[in-house]
């Protein structure tokens, strides 16, 4: 909770300091590489830096966060949080980085904001920049505890390297040492460094696509113009070595025994393919609804483990959406507006952002309460900036 002496001056600048993140954060990162060139090497994506998504990501967080402090003083956004320090445990952040990032954003904000800001301004946002670092901080803790060993990375043998639809790759891992296995939850994901071609290292991070547990499987969609899924495709083969991180991740499958509903598009089904999975494996009775959408059928990474898995169940249906028409399917867009979504589902999404914000709002207009729509983005979650 803020004090009583920062909250009415956090209050009177978030306008302010909102309209202006976004010009801050570029000038923060730009400080940060050029005092800590070595973050570019194995941390932060050359690409989001590039493209400005992370910058777009860690303004919208931090917005976001302040006004939550400001119109619900007595609680902390936890879905924002928690979604972050997943991501920040998945690549290993430190607690005293978080004074690495204070100074130099700190110093951004006072560049920034120069003609404007005072002694008491800048005190009430290092409040605002602790409370959330100390929240971060503490479920980071707990994330790390509760793995089975204490490395950020482990070497895993590629066992398999399968092809999955046009242009998706599935590796299957296997231990390459005799380190602890976390049991990953379905839905989760594990971070994965690779060296690109001129010596940088890139980490990346890829959903299980198909058994949790401590089995390690993903499948990744190639990206032409990307750095890491084209050296996965290209350059890693059968007998290789990868470093993974331990799974992380807060979309997962919820225990209960209610309706569940997947809805994916594109390689967006990794995560819930594993969640389809884990059903199938423990012969759930819960009525599952799968829907998928998909611009032509070749290109559906996960076709066969999904329509097995939604056989092996009693209560499952399929429903896809292609873009190119065909028999069976719907053609086009996916839409909920002709689905028979049952009562009381909770609702599982994957996929593009712009396809998810349709479904998130179809579903919400169909009745599902947002508590129970759960959405992975992949990629730096730029829906809060939006
Ligand atoms: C939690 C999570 C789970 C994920 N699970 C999966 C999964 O199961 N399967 C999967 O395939 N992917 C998954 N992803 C996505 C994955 O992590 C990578 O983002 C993806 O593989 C692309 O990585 P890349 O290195 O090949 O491309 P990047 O190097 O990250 O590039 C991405 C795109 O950015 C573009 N770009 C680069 N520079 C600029 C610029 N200046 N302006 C605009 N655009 C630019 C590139 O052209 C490219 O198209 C997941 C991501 C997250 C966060
Ligand atoms: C209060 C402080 C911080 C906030 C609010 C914050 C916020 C964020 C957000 C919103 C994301 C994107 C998460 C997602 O959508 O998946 C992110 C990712 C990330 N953060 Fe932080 N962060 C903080 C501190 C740190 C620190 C101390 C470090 C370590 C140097 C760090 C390193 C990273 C990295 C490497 C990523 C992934 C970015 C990428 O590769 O594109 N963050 N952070």
């Amino acid at each position: 909770m803020l004090s009583d002496k920062s909250f009415p001056v956090v209050e009177a600048t978030l306008p302010l300091v909102g309209s202006r993140i976004g010009d801050i954060t570029p000038k923060f990162y730009a400080r940060l590489f050029a005092a800590h060139p070595e973050l570019l090497d194995g941390l932060f994506s050359r690409s989001n830096q590039r493209s400005g998504n992370q910058q777009q990501a860690l303004a919208g967080s931090i917005a976001a966060f302040a006004s939550h402090l400001v119109n619900n003083p007595d609680t902390l956004p936890e879905t924002v949080l928690s979604r972050i320090a997943h991501r920040h445990a998945s690549l290993g952040i430190t607690e005293p980085q978080y004074q690495v990032v204070y100074e130099h954003l700190f110093a951004a904000i006072a560049e920034d904001l120069a003609e404007v800001i005072t002694p008491e301004i800048a005190e009430a946002w290092t409040e605002v920049y602790w409370l959330m670092a100390d929240a971060l901080i503490k479920l980071e803790k707990g994330l790390y505890a509760a793995q089975a060993n204490t490395k950020m990375w482990t070497p895993w043998k590629v066992a398999a390297k399968t092809p999955a639809g046009t242009g998706s790759m599935t590796f299957t891992l296997e231990p390459a040492d005799d380190t602890p296995i976390t049991a990953a939850l379905p839905g989760q994901y594990v971070s994965v460094k690779v060296t690109l071609p001129d010596g940088l290292r890139q980490v990346r991070q890829y959903s299980l696509s198909g058994d949790a547990g401590t089995s390690r499987s993903f499948t990744t969609k190639l990206d032409d113009g990307g750095e890491v899924s084209p050296v996965l495709h290209s350059n890693v083969e059968v007998g290789d070595v990868l470093e993974i991180s331990n799974p992380y991740g807060e979309i997962t499958l919820k225990e209960g025994d209610g309706p569940v509903v997947l809805a994916s598009a594109g390689i967006g089904c990794t995560p819930t393919a594993s969640i389809l999975r884990s059903l199938a494996e423990s012969g759930s009775d819960r009525q599952v609804l799968v829907l998928h959408a998909e611009s032509t059928l070749d290109s559906w990474a996960l076709r066969s483990q999904m329509t097995d898995d939604v056989e092996r169940l009693d209560g499952a249906d399929l429903q896809l959406w292609l873009e190119e028409p065909q028999p069976g399917a719907n053609a086009g867009f996916m839409t909920l507006r002709e689905v028979d979504l049952p009562a009381n589902a909770s609702l599982y999404l994957c996929g593009p952002l712009p396809f998810m914000k349709n479904i998130r709002n179809e579903a919400i207009n169909a009745g599902i309460p947002a508590t129970k729509i759960h959405y992975e983005v992949f990629g730096p979650d730029i829906w809060l900036a939006s």
